[in-house]
């Protein structure tokens, strides 16, 4: 345990120190503008930070999100505060004062010159009565004495808790500070607003299914009837890049799933519903001429696939799922998916036209039987979206490339390996006309 914490205000002053350890990359004349993803402030990361904080864009989506909700009055804590990025993008976007706590000193230093960064760009009252505790998140009796209040001043408790780079179990136990302790340590200084605390919580991306139920448990286990949403993150590389959940005032009553994509262009899509049946599988192989489409992750993960085809497919398109696990969840259907729709584009890693079927795997030694049925296809790229070993991938791609060079005004396309009577069995698929491939 560490001795009393120490708070660190909210100060310019914090500057000189914080540009010694984590020096701005973006000078902060440039970005004396409102708040917006394309316009991130200028803020003191180190190289973890970078690594471990929230993507800015997803940081604003969230307190876009939490500033619909009805609060209770109070201060927003986040008891493990990393680069502080998240906390003051609620508190800026909340006009609500902030309370971090950080262990590692120098965080904690440049969480508070980051949350006056931040109040720099989105100036606001609520920085003087802000801090960042230099401390441990478990010890709320003393954090709470340090800032001279008591009773129930928070009404939002976001946290992100550090976890074990090898971790292996993606159980709660990894988490550091602990999940059960937070919320026990913190419940007595909680204000409840109409559908109970405001909780936010990133949990372990890979978090099992039972871990997840593990997690409803504990926290209906005090507010039974607080209404509950999961949230997932994907940034569209076939694996979810953030799960959290959003509890009782911080819930959306509407949505017990939601998924933020996160583009590369720093626009995020907000997909909300409730979540759908698990997808069952219909193993017959693809035709050609059907389409085949590789979804996001957490779109399947979410539960909210239905919810988009419905988006998505023509209504008289029939369609049913290849495969709904892994990174490369595949869709099977009659119609083009209707990709000029940006919130459908959004969720498709790839789409294409099946144009033939390849018995052989894709090795550097049988790309001559590939590319047979690729120039029957009149294709001039075509992306590997299979299963190979991680380092002979980027040799087949070289070598089909090269080989590829010759047709340049051909189309685009991708191939998938899938499971038939016959063993795996690998698709060639045609993208449409003007597609870019992720
Ligand atoms: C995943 S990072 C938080 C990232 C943060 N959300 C951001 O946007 O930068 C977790 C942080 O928790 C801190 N931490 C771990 N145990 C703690 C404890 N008992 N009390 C306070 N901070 C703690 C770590 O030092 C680390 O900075």
């Amino acid at each position: 345990m560490l001795s009393s914490p120490t708070p660190i205000a909210l100060s310019p002053d914090l500057y000189g120190h914080a540009e010694v350890v984590a020096p701005l990359d973006n000078p902060p004349e440039d970005s004396l503008r409102a708040m917006s993803s394309s316009n991130p402030p200028p803020l003191h990361l180190t190289a973890d930070m970078r690594r471990l904080s929230t993507p800015w864009p997803i940081c604003l989506m969230r307190a876009e999100q939490l500033a619909e909700r009805r609060l209770a009055e109070g201060k927003v804590l986040d008891p493990a505060c990393g680069s502080g990025m998240q906390l003051f993008a609620y508190c800026a976007r909340l006009r609500r004062p902030g309370i971090g706590i950080e262990i590692d000193s120098d965080a904690a230093l440049l969480a508070a010159a980051n949350g006056r960064r931040i109040a720099d760009v989105h100036g606001d009252t609520w920085v003087d009565d802000s801090n960042v505790l230099v401390g441990d998140g478990l010890d709320a009796a003393a954090a709470i004495a340090s800032v001279r209040a008591n009773g129930r001043i928070i009404s939002v408790l976001h946290v992100d808790p550090a976890r074990p780079r090898d971790a292996q179990r993606h159980s709660l136990d990894e988490m550091e500070p602990p999940l059960s302790r937070l919320l026990s340590v913190w419940s007595p200084y909680l204000a409840e607003g109409p559908a109970g605390p405001g909780l936010i919580i990133d949990l372990s991306p890979r978090l099992s299914e039972e871990h997840m139920l593990e997690v409803e448990q504990l926290l209906h286990s005090s507010w039974p009837d607080a209404p509950l949403t999961w949230e997932w993150v994907s940034t569209g590389h076939g694996r979810i890049d953030r799960l959290t959940v959003w509890f009782g005032s911080a819930a959306d009553p509407r949505c017990d799933a939601r998924i933020l994509r996160l583009l590369a262009n720093g626009e995020v899509y907000c997909l909300g519903g409730s979540s759908d049946c698990p997808v069952a599988e219909i193993g017959a192989p693809p035709r050609e001429g059907e389409w085949l489409t590789i979804v996001d992750t957490a779109l399947v993960a979410a539960g909210l696939h239905d919810e988009w085809i419905e988006r998505a497919l023509p209504r008289k398109s029939e369609h049913r799922w290849l495969r709904s696990e892994g990174r490369r969840p595949l869709l099977l259907s009659s119609a083009e998916p209707r990709m000029h729709d940006p919130e459908v584009d959004a969720f498709v890693a790839s789409t294409g036209k099946v144009a033939g079927r390849v018995k052989r795997p894709p090795t550097v030694a049988n790309i001559d039987s590939l590319l047979v049925t690729i120039r029957s296809a009149y294709l001039s790229k075509l992306t590997l979206r299979c299963s190979l070993d991680p380092d002979e991938q980027p040799n087949i791609q070289r070598e089909l490339d090269r080989a590829m060079r010759i047709y340049p005004r051909g189309r685009r396309g991708f191939l998938v390996d899938l499971p038939t009577d016959d063993g795996i069995n690998w698709f060639v698929c045609v993208e449409p006309d003007g597609s870019t491939s992720r």
